[in-house]
């Protein structure tokens, strides 16, 4: 896989604009937790979690499944199942996730639907998809990429990663809270949207 000029330059001006949009989400949060400092205690579902740069691989219009890839797959499998709640821990049914990624050598192809599914969380907010383990590509580790929203609610795009993998030390846009977690053979992952 390799970026043309325009799209390396595309990339190093969302990395900018998302590394500004980090920076005033911090604030926002710090000024908020201050304000409610002497509110009662809510449960936590932890930090919301993280956008991150959508890529320049994202099509409009993927198909509604959760499985993105077909019985004589004979790349390595995996299975992400998952939650989407608000962080007060309420669940979030109904919530749109679409994700996409590329195949197991790093290629995406966006002449297709290959490897590219929505699907919406059930009445208790959970999800599972089915997919393979995506490759590498230059600068790149193993991610997967997704965009979440609540219906009417804002858009979450972002990535998520696998743990134990020894590029994710070398990736400019890895972050320790979007790695999967192990669950047996399989992954998991909760999304904390805004309350
Ligand atoms: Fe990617």
């Amino acid at each position: 896989m390799h970026f043309s000029p325009s799209q390396r330059r595309r990339a190093l001006q969302d990395f900018a604009k998302y590394t500004l949009y980090f920076g005033l989400g911090s604030a926002a949060v710090l000024t908020s937790r201050k304000s409610h400092a002497q509110a009662p205690l809510t449960p936590n579902c932890g930090t919301q979690t993280p956008a991150q740069f959508e890529g320049p691989f994202f099509t409009p219009g993927s198909p509604e499944r959760s499985k993105l890839i077909g019985a004589q797959e004979k790349a390595h499998k995996i299975q992400l199942s998952g939650e989407v709640v608000d962080s007060a821990c309420r669940p979030v049914p109904g919530a749109l996730l679409d994700f996409w990624q590329c195949d197991e050598n790093g290629n995406y192809d966006n002449r297709s639907d290959k490897l590219r599914g929505h699907q919406f969380a059930n009445q208790k907010g959970g999800f599972v998809l089915q997919s393979l383990m995506p490759g590498e590509y230059p600068g790149r580790t193993r991610h997967l990429h997704v965009k979440v929203q609540r219906r009417n609610g804002p858009v979450l795009t972002t990535q998520l990663y696998f743990p134990n993998h020894a590029r994710n030390k070398s990736d400019f846009l890895f972050d320790p809270r979007l790695l999967l977690e192990p669950k047996g053979t399989d992954f998991f992952f909760r999304f904390v949207l805004a309350a």
